[in-house]
């Protein structure tokens, strides 16, 4: 595997602080740079959950909640073109169009074992906490056939206890991104499990 270690740990520009894509802005990028939909989904997922975390734990205003919804929509918006590049060409790409730092940061943390970027902010631990633990959720819901209906945290639970199923999620990486917050594993999965049950590719 490449090496995607970004070198620096500092991104962003501090003037460029509030500037933000608008949400049709977020989706044109993902349409543009991601033809994979089951990976525009994972994306739109950790954005809806991560603006969710935003609204109802933080207590943020409406304008705070979408930097994080845009941090977690566009994480991975270069993994599909760039799998050698990753990370480095979306931040490039948001750095390029003024973007708020936090936004481009927070980017920066979602797997600070690749990229080498630790997460100090709230902001930057969630997006590390949810990456892995909402595609692992979404994979074992895909295999239920009523889905995401009647799933349960405890569901979630013995399927992570299962190293077969979903074998390229790395338990390790989760454990380590919810040692750094102060809410259990149950709660984190139903959280996710609340938030990314509705969540739909746009057509
Ligand atoms: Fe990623
Ligand atoms: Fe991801």
């Amino acid at each position: 595997m490449a090496n995607l270690n970004l070198g620096r740990t500092s991104f962003g520009d501090p003037a460029h602080t509030n500037q933000v894509l608008s949400e049709a802005e977020a989706l044109a990028l993902l349409n543009d740079w991601v033809p994979n939909e089951r990976l525009r989904l994972h994306m739109l997922q950790v954005g809806a959950v991560m603006k969710a975390w935003a609204l109802e734990k933080e207590g943020m205003p409406a304008s705070e909640a979408h930097k994080w919804w845009l941090a977690g929509v566009l994480h991975d918006a270069d993994w599909e073109k760039y799998p050698d590049q990753h990370c480095k060409r979306i931040i490039e790409e948001l750095e390029n169009r003024q973007v708020d730092p936090t936004i481009i940061r927070t980017i920066a943390c979602h797997g600070p074992r690749h990229f080498g970027v630790e997460p100090e902010t709230t902001m930057e631990k969630m997006i590390y906490v949810f990456d892995e633990l909402s595609g692992f959720i979404h994979a074992a819901a895909l295999i239920r056939p009523t889905q995401y209906e009647g799933m349960d945290v405890k569901s979630v639970l013995k399927k992570l206890k299962t190293p077969s199923f979903a074998a390229q999620v790395n338990r390790e990486e989760i454990q380590d991104a919810l040692s750094r917050i102060d809410f259990t594993l149950e709660e984190i999965i139903g959280f996710i499990l609340k938030f990314q049950t509705g969540v739909r590719t746009p057509v």
